[in-house]
């Protein structure tokens, strides 16, 4: 039995008169593209802002790997290598493309682990570093010729790409995407693709809330359904496509297989 990267017991939010997550659990295995899916308002974004410690929890536990994250700050789930992207871009439209990578990367300069390796000094070493990163990041995700120009000049499908960027900047292990393919045209779509399962078989596992249910249905391993913040079914993909509370609830004639 392989192990969990990430581990979610009972958790639930309530906000003023509303339960948006309901004592959810699941259980995301290492080595795997594990993806939340359900209809817009279900509790998907707020349970990663929950994993991520953007909100804290009414109820329940989350574990990355065997660490709770009670009372720990978003910088510091960051630091037990958790990135994330934004449903909402959070790019600085007037800054570059790597200036938002280095802004991303922040938390990197501190962390003791880069220390140990550049034994860093000054800030002017830490800059550098940052940089670095930001540019090989950059190249990875094929948008170096962009580094200079300011994010609101960017077409939407290369901004999505470096928010994509921003949250490898600091070698998280897990990597929660928040609808990357939302409003990217079929090339765009592809290419996202391709560089999710590219920095999957580098060896970070990643969490994929996204109602592109050709992506969906393609890349995850396994895939939890949420219904009003509840969970509703768990499978493989062909499981969640053949189960008929996920069909009335969500999928409808949404997902059509392509090979029938
Ligand atoms: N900060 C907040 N305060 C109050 N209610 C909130 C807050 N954030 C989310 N909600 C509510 O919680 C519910 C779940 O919202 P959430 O954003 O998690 O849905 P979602 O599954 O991500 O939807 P979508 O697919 O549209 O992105 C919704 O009813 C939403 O209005
Ligand atoms: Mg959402």
């Amino acid at each position: 039995m392989s192990e969990s990267i990430l581990k979610i017991e009972g958790l639930t939010k309530r906000f003023a008169g509303l339960t948006a997550v309901n004592n959810l659990s699941l259980d995301m295995k290492e080595r795997s593209i594990h993806s939340l899916i359900g209809p817009n308002g279900s509790g998907k974004t707020t349970t990663i802002n929950m994993i991520t410690g953007v909100f804290k929890q009414t109820e329940g536990e989350i574990h990355i790997q065997d660490v709770s994250t009670e009372s720990k700050k978003t910088f510091q789930i960051a630091r037990l290598g958790v990135g994330r992207t934004f449903q909402n871009l959070k790019l600085y439209d007037s800054m570059s493309a790597l200036e938002n990578l280095m802004i991303g990367g922040h938390e990197l300069a501190t962390m003791s682990l880069w220390r140990g390796i550049f034994d860093l000094k000054g800030s002017r070493r830490e800059e550098k570093l940052l940089k670095d990163r930001a540019e090989y990041i950059l190249n990875y995700i094929g948008l170096s010729e962009t580094a200079q120009e300011k994010v609101k000049n960017l077409p939407y499908g290369k901004r999505k790409m470096i928010e994509f960027g921003r949250a490898l900047m600091c070698f998280p292990k897990l990597l929660i995407l928040d609808e990357p393919a939302a409003g990217l045209n079929p090339s765009e779509r592809k290419q996202f693709v391709d560089i999710i399962l590219k920095t999957f078989h580098e060896g970070i596992d990643i969490f994929l809330v996204e109602h592109n249910m050709d992506v969906v249905m393609n890349i995850s391993t396994t895939i939890t359904v949420l219904n009003f913040g509840v969970k509703i079914a768990e499978g493989t993909p062909k499981e969640i496509q053949n189960n008929e509370q996920v069909i009335k609830a969500y999928l409808g004639d949404r997902f059509k297989p392509i090979d029938v």
